[in-house]
C-alpha cells in the first residue's frame, strides 16, 4: 500500500514538472512561427570598450544618450534624414548583425544613399562589433530578443 502511494506521488510530480517545462517552451518567443534562438548575455568588457568608441565617433550625430537628431523621421531640406536614435524608439534593433556592421563600416551611402559617415578606415570589425553591443545594452528584452531572431534567421536583409 505506501508503495503505491509513493508510486501515486511520484507520477503527480512527473505530471507537474512536465506541465510546468511545457508551459516554460510555449513562453518561448516565436516570430514567424520561428521560434527565437537563445539570447546570448552581453559581455561587458565589449560594451564598455564599445561606449568608449561610441562617445568619440557616433554620439555628435546619434546624441549621447542615443537619442538621435530632433524629427529624425522628417527628411532635412537637402532630402536627407537626421541621424535616427539607437535606442528602443528608433528602428536599429529591426536589422541583423551583419546589416548593422556594415553600416557602421561602409556608411550609409553605398547601402541606401544616406548621408551616415563609413568608420571603416577608423576602426576594425571587432571594434564595430563593440559598438554594437553598446547599443544593445540599451534595448529592451523583446527589443533584443526580435533583432537576435533576425540576425539568426535573415542575415543581411534590410527589410524590417
Ligand atoms: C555625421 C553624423 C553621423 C555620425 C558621426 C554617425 N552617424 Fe550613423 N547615421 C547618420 C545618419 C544621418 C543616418 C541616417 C541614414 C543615412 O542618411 O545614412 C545614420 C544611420 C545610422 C545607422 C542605420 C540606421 C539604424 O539605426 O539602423 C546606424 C546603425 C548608425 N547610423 C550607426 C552609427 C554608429 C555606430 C556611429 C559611430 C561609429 C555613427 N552612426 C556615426 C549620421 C551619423
Amino acid at each position: 500500500m505506501r508503495n503505491l502511494w509513493a508510486y501515486l506521488v511520484y507520477c503527480l510530480a512527473l505530471l507537474l514538472l512536465t506541465a510546468c517545462t511545457t508551459g516554460g517552451v510555449s513562453s518561448t518567443v516565436v516570430f514567424n512561427g520561428t521560434p527565437a534562438p537563445p539570447l546570448p548575455d552581453l559581455d561587458p568588457n565589449q560594451v564598455k570598450n564599445g561606449a568608449e568608441l561610441y562617445a568619440s565617433l557616433c554620439s555628435a550625430c546619434h546624441g549621447e544618450k542615443l537619442e538621435g537628431q530632433p524629427n529624425w523621421k522628417e527628411p532635412l531640406p537637402d532630402g536627407s534624414l537626421p541621424a535616427p536614435p539607437h535606442d528602443n524608439s528608433g528602428h536599429t534593433w529591426h536589422h541583423p548583425d551583419d546589416l548593422l556592421i556594415e553600416i557602421i563600416l561602409q556608411g550609409g551611402g553605398p547601402l541606401y544613399g544616406g548621408t551616415m559617415p563609413g568608420f571603416a578606415e577608423q576602426i576594425d570589425r571587432a571594434q564595430a562589433e563593440a559598438i554594437l553591443a553598446y547599443l544593445k545594452s540599451f534595448w529592451g528584452e523583446e527589443e533584443r530578443r526580435f533583432q537576435w531572431w533576425l540576425t539568426a534567421t535573415q542575415p543581411g536583409s534590410l527589410d524590417n
